[in-house]
């Protein structure tokens, strides 16, 4: 097979590291790909928001499937012009993708399915938002809600926070994606991510993950895209995913084919766990970053034919075996980050990958022959272990290899579950 992989980070990394190892694989081209994937992929320098080249590049290349990685290209509706032009393609149409793309679409699935959430209301101008607000009172949750890059969010723990909020949105600081805003009740409880795949019709669990996205120790300061992440989520016990199964993401795959948008691609559900049980907090239509690359780690069967089940139907013939092992990855990022950093900073070495242990590049690119490091987040550092304990050290050991003098992590990155081991 001839797969062409979409995008740049350490999820596409991850997932063309995976690609690479199928025997089913004949030859793998990454656009736009970055120096890791370099070394699994032949890289292109496709401007991905312009669907028309990469269709011909795909043309040009008898490329057999595409994998879409990140949200921006299946918002657009990459996904749906290259089926159009008879390609098989990972991800979701740009109207399913509407799940990723707009929390009040989300929200108003839920209610009509009856698909467990906090309760909400959409608002298109400031002072009935307020007015909601004051009656709800705090703590409440203020989303702008279109694409806001994981920042549209405000967790208000008082009244005055939330009506700063929603002025916030309004007055265009998420641009486009703020000019409708969701109020939604806070939701208590223990956070989790569950990631499933959907061919339309069928579903197929795959694992579970926890992320950190604070960007210092013990979850404080500014959200991040994600500062590490674990697999499995100890909280997503197995009755626990069969619940989250029945009651969220199977009423969704049949709630999107009654509603006539079929989804079909990957299920990135965020969770909370409350006393009530899983409750959906949002949905993401692509895998998560940098829980992708935990996931991929854990994973014993052929990435490929998965991939490819998904996207023609056929997803009831595959089944995805997992390590019993625990993954861990620690994000490096750029000092100042998520802030303003310094681009372009010289990356002097990064440690050879073993069995267990690996590092994904993420906004790394090569300039005069050497590595540099171009993003916030740049190097994820990922372990197995027998136990999260275990994958931790191993995480870590190798992270302190790398050498880069303008890089930082997190030192404490899958805390809680390694709390739960010593307990
Ligand atoms: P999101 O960008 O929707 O993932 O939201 C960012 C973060 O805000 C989530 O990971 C949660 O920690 C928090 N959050 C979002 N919605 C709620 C809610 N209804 N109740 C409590 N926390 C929430
Ligand atoms: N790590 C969170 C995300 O990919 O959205």
């Amino acid at each position: 097979m001839k797969v062409l992989l979409i995008g740049s980070g350490g999820r596409e990394h991850a997932l063309a590291w995976k690609i690479a190892q199928s025997p089913l694989l004949d030859e793998l081209y990454a656009a736009p790909g970055n120096p890791g994937i370099s070394d699994h992929a032949t890289l292109v320098a496709l401007n991905v928001e312009d669907h028309a080249a990469v269709i011909a590049f795909a043309k040009e290349k008898a490329i057999d499937f595409v994998v879409v990685g990140p949200e921006a290209p299946l918002v657009a509706g990459l996904a749906d012009d290259l089926r159009a032009a008879g390609i098989a393609t990972f991800g979701p149409s740009k109207a399913a993708a509407q799940l990723e793309g707009s929390k009040g679409f989300t929200k108003d699935l839920c209610a009509r399915y009856d698909i467990p959430t906090g309760a909400y209301q959409r608002f298109k101008s400031a002072e009935p938002a307020k007015g909601y607000v004051r009656a709800q009172g705090a703590p409440i949750v203020i989303k702008a809600d279109g694409l806001a890059a994981g920042k549209g969010v405000t967790v208000a723990m008082t009244e005055a926070e939330a009506l700063a909020a929603i002025d916030d949105c309004f007055d265009g600081a998420f641009g486009a994606a703020g000019a409708e805003v969701v109020v939604e009740a806070f939701l208590d409880g223990e956070e989790a991510s569950f990631f499933c795949l959907s061919d339309g019709k069928t579903a197929l669990a795959l694992a579970t993950a926890q992320d950190h996205k604070r960007v210092g120790d013990g979850d404080t300061g500014p959200n991040t895209g994600g500062m590490g992440a674990y697999s499995p989520a100890p909280v997503m016990t197995s009755t626990m995913v069969e619940r989250t199964m029945k009651e969220i993401i199977e009423p969704t795959i049949s709630g999107m084919a009654k509603d006539g948008n079929p989804f079909s691609g990957v299920f990135f559900a965020g969770l909370m766990i409350t006393a009530k049980g899983p409750e959906l907090i949002e949905y993401n239509v692509r895998f998560g970053d940098p829980e992708c690359q935990v996931l991929m780690m854990r994973l014993k069967s052929d990435l490929l034919p998965i991939l490819y089940a998904t996207a023609t139907g056929t997803l009831d013939k595959v089944e995805a075996e997992w390590r019993d092992d625990a993954a861990l990855t620690v994000v490096l990022a750029s000092k100042g980050y998520p802030g303003a950093y310094d681009k372009n900073t010289p990356i002097a070495h990064i440690p050879e990958a073993s069995e267990e242990a690996k590092v994904f590049h993420a906004g790394t690119a090569l300039k005069d022959g050497g590595l540099v490091a171009t993003g916030g987040r740049v190097l994820n550092v990922t372990a197995l272990g027998k136990t999260v304990t275990e994958a931790q050290a191993r995480a870590y050991a190798l992270a302190d290899k790398v050498e880069w003098e303008n890089g930082f992590c997190r030192r404490d990155i899958g805390w809680q579950a390694v709390a739960r081991e010593k307990a």
